[in-house]
């Protein structure tokens, strides 16, 4: 049967195809369909979804997609409660409820030393992926260029392609993850209109120091260029403090500050984050944000505004990821995988070369099927798939479940 939805896409009557072959059999329903052609041809399922049905057909604890396996503050659940049985379910202000864009300029100011005005500098999004995508398709031209230092998240390039831009790959350094900067100068064009930059990061675990930060900041002095600072994992933070772009003004004043409500209070399926950035700025990012989400849903914010007026819920969360991260290393160092610096975020990475010389996507499937723990391979967030032998471990999980893992993985 024919959808009624799809009905409504059919073209007028009279002119529709006949419902039929010429050979008089019916049409199949896909025949009816005008052909696509992608906007995003080289996006398929991910390594993420395909890892993760893997861990879950053989029974592997998944230590692959970065989600927390706890659950949040039952404070936090109350807080969105009382919005919602309180009638706070209507539409809210484009930019974002009050309170919370109020709460993280606080935030902002309080931590980085940079006060965001929250009426026209702080806008809340449905997560970072769509503010980065806003962003992105705010800020960047058709024919623009916009350097991504891989590796890197997933969601970048094809941000950057809907833009009609182009996305130059420039590696962090092999080993280390520092930012390469002679490579990130010769890269930078009189086309180059953006710069992704994303510390603590996503794969590595490495951190910017402060000296990154004013390196960058003196290479782009020079250019029209902007930061895109994806700061999603900016709680969690081990040795020192995190260099936001919002404590360098030099570097704030050219950047879009994104972080994700959903990694610092364990609620990923959320998706709630904000975007910080000058008003000029904000200005633009806010034309698209309109019409592409207009409005995040209302109780949700409500909830974080109440849950966040109590620092200590995002001050607290260095410790609480440094005794996971210190325990999941400690199991590590009892087996033949090599744990790499792990300065930030949730994630781990491993040199599985004392192990095996597979190719890291075989050595993933291989640990998930064989050994019962899912990886990713660090080649996936390479858009030129390097390969260094280096699998990414996900340690934001309860303690059983990391030692569950570690007891698999000692029989390497
Ligand atoms: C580096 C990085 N940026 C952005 C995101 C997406 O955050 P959100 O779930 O808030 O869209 C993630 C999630 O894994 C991430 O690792």
């Amino acid at each position: 049967m024919v959808p009624p939805q799809s009905l409504r896409s059919l073209p007028p009557e009279g002119a529709r195809p006949a419902l039929g072959r010429p050979g008089g059999g019916p049409a199949a329903f896909a025949d009816l369909t005008p052909a696509v052609e992608s906007r995003l041809p080289q996006v398929g399922t991910t390594i993420f979804t395909v890892m993760s049905a893997l861990a879950q057909q053989h029974g592997a604890v998944n230590l692959g997609q970065g989600f927390p396996d706890f659950d949040c503050d039952p404070r936090l659940l109350d807080a969105v409660d009382a919005a919602m049985r309180g009638g706070l379910n209507q539409y809210p202000p484009m930019a974002g409820v009050p309170a919370l864009r109020e709460r993280v300029a606080e935030k902002m100011a309080a931590l980085y030393g940079h006060r965001y005005d929250p009426a026209t500098e702080v806008t809340i999004t449905a997560g970072a992926t769509q503010a980065i995508l806003t962003a992105i398709l705010a800020l960047i031209h058709p024919g623009d260029e916009v350097i991504v230092l891989d590796p890197s998240y997933d969601s970048y390039d094809p941000s950057i392609v809907l833009a009609g831009a182009t996305p130059v790959h420039v590696p962090l350094t092999p080993g280390s993850f520092a930012p390469d900067f002679d490579r990130i100068a010769a890269a930078l064009t009189p086309r180059t209109r953006a710069v992704v930059v994303n510390s603590p990061h996503n794969p590595s675990g490495t951190c910017w120091s402060e000296d990154d930060m004013l390196r960058l900041a003196e290479l782009l002095r020079p250019t029209g260029a902007f930061v895109i600072s994806d700061e999603v994992y900016e709680h969690m933070v081990f040795d020192g403090e995190h260099q936001s772009v919002a404590r360098h003004p030099e570097l704030a004043a050219r950047s879009v500050v994104v972080s994700s409500f959903g990694k610092t209070y364990h609620v990923t399926g959320w998706k709630v984050g904000y975007a910080a950035a000058p008003a000029a700025l904000s200005a633009e990012f806010r034309k698209v944000h309109q019409f592409n989400v207009f409005t995040v849903n209302t109780p949700m914010q409500h909830g974080i505004a109440a849950f966040m007026a109590e620092p200590s819920h995002h001050l607290g969360l260095p410790a609480f990821y440094r005794a996971k991260r210190d325990f999941f290393r400690a199991g590590l160092a009892k087996t033949r995988l090599r744990a790499l610096p792990c300065q930030g975020t949730y994630f781990q990475c491993v040199d599985y070369s004392a192990v095996s010389d597979k190719p890291e996507a075989d050595f993933c499937r291989w640990l998930t099927t064989e050994i019962g723990v899912a990886a990713i391979p660090l080649s996936a967030f390479y858009a030129d798939a390097f390969e260094q032998r280096i699998a990414r471990f996900c340690f934001g999980k309860k303690d059983e479940t990391l030692a569950l893992a570690l007891d698999r993985l000692a029989s390497l």
